[in-house]
């Protein structure tokens, strides 16, 4: 297939990653300089050219950009119909996204995540996107969404890698505190978390694992009483997402 990608950032990086070795012809913008050139040196297939160029090669075009990028570039791109343009911009909705790439109409929002480098990375999509699909399918898990406001809710939950890892750093130093060995501490820390999740978890497949965490007065139960406030903290985090990602409150209200 023929690709490009606008924005040759971080999840560019990735993205171009786990697609190398499948044979495609990829076209990468040249912005950021230092990452095009890597790519273009690092995977087969790989060549630098104008977002003109980028857009006017290829088939299917990522819209790696940010969002307030993405305004000032698209407009004047030769985008024709008939291509299919997959955007993983936050900030960048679906009817906009229509205007600023016609003719194309065949659009899709994913929110791909660094580790799709290696494979094995959630995507959530909205619409359905054949591209998506056969591009990325195979190694990674697509889960096609019923609406914008689906996909979004997504967005909102991709954030909670964040506060996790900072949680895990905070106990790996508690650790390392104790056996002075930061780095055994982080490979133990990791292992153990790893070892938890399920391999792809279905429907009460993450609850099951608390539960075997649950013996009553056990050190799982005493830590997780200890941390119950930031639950809440979650929840309340999650919802100040509501008005930026177009989200209903839990009563159906938007906020
Ligand atoms: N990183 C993630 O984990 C992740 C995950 C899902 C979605 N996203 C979304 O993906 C988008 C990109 O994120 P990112 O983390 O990859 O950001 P990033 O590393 O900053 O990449 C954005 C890229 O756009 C380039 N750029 C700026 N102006 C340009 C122009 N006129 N033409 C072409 N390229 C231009 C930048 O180049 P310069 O460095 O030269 O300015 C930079 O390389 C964002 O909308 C973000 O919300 C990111």
């Amino acid at each position: 297939m023929r690709l490009g990608f606008l924005g040759t950032g971080e999840i560019t990086a990735a993205m171009v990653r786990g697609l190398q070795g499948q044979g495609h012809t990829i076209l990468i913008s040249p912005r950021n300089a230092q990452v095009a050139a890597t790519l273009a040196a690092e995977v087969a297939g790989v060549t630098i050219a104008p977002n003109e160029q980028v857009v006017a090669g290829s088939d299917v075009i990522f819209l790696c950009l940010m969002a307030r990028v993405a305004e000032d570039v698209l407009p004047s791109l030769p985008f024709r119909a008939g291509q299919s343009v997959i955007s993983v911009m936050v900030d960048a909705p679906l009817a906009r996204l229509r205007q600023l790439c016609f003719p194309a109409n065949d659009i899709a929002i994913t929110i791909p995540l660094p580790p799709i480098a290696k494979g094995g990375c959630p995507l959530p999509v909205y619409p359905a996107c054949a591209a998506l699909d056969a591009l990325f399918g195979d190694r990674n898990l697509i889960l096609p969404q019923a609406s914008e406001q689906a996909l979004n809710a997504h967005l909102g939950a991709s954030a909670l890698c964040s506060p996790i890892l900072d949680q895990l750093l905070t106990a790996t130093d508690w650790l390392a505190a104790h056996t002075g060995n930061p780095a055994a501490a982080e490979a133990y820390i990791a292992a153990m978390i790893r070892a938890y999740l399920p391999e792809i978890a279905t429907q009460g497949d993450l609850a099951a694992a608390l539960k075997k965490l649950s013996t009553e007065g056990g050190l799982n139960v005493t830590l997780r009483a200890a941390m119950a406030p930031a639950k809440d903290g979650l929840r309340r985090g999650l919802d100040g997402f509501h008005a930026r990602l177009g989200l209903n409150d839990r009563n159906g209200e938007r906020k």
